[in-house]
């Protein structure tokens, strides 16, 4: 986590931050507009929290931008073998209808920091990394088990969730279409994946 550890700063992304910053741009528009203008309202409604990291060189310039809220997973939702793998991986005397999570709603790196030299790790890659520390500190004042996020069904960012080892909640588009109740033939924008936080702390 080095560049985000020592060369920036994480921040609350309040109405402070939005106003002593230049515009975030992650490359996706829709991401752009949310914490251009949403982003304020969607946290006083308590909708999700949102952070920045801020370079301390520089501190107009956001360098990533993520938002999370409370989640779950919830095993009557999920297909067979999905319901089985996930009860195995808790072995409980009885089993739960619904494991507590965080989903990250929004995520986003600032295009000024793709590719950096000398970074063992990306800093989308370092993003995840902190995120993940977040939840299984021992200071977390509630239990959450998974990470979960809809993402943009598109090659980058499923190969970047994948390369930080979440997991397809299901097996395929079809599958969470019907589960999702999407008709067949209309476009899936987004995948649901998983991050099994216990295999941190093992
Ligand atoms: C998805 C996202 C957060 C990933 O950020 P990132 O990991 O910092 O940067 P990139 O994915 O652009 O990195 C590009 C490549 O360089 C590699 N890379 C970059 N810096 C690296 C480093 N220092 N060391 C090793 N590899 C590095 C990455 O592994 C990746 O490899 P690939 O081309 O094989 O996929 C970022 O691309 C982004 O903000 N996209 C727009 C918004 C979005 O799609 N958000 C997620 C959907 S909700």
């Amino acid at each position: 986590m080095a560049f985000l550890y020592e060369k920036c700063t994480l921040k609350v992304y309040d109405e402070a931050t939005l106003k002593n910053t230049s515009p975030f741009d992650c490359g996706n528009s829709d991401l752009n507009d949310f914490f251009a203008s949403d982003v304020i309202d969607y946290s006083s409604q308590l909708l999700g929290k949102s952070y920045c990291f801020t370079l301390d060189s520089d501190e107009k310039q956001i360098v990533a931008a993520f938002t999370i809220s409370n989640d779950s997973i919830k095993t009557v939702s999920l297909p067979n073998a999905r319901k089985k793998k996930v009860n195995a991986d808790i072995p409980r005397p009885k089993q739960m209808k619904s494991y507590p999570a965080v989903l990250i709603g929004r995520l986003g790196v600032s295009v000024q920091f793709r590719n950096l030299e000398n970074e063992e790790k990306s800093i989308g890659d370092q993003l995840m990394d902190f995120i993940k520390s977040w939840f299984i500190d021992h200071a977390n004042k509630t239990g959450c088990r998974f990470i979960v996020v809809d993402s943009y069904n598109s090659i980058a960012p499923l190969k970047y969730y994948k390369r930080n080892g979440f997991i397809e909640l299901f097996s395929s588009d079809e599958q969470e279409k019907d589960f999702m109740g999407i008709p067949m033939d209309a476009r899936l924008n987004t995948r649901l994946l998983y991050f099994d936080l216990i295999l941190l702390t093992r």
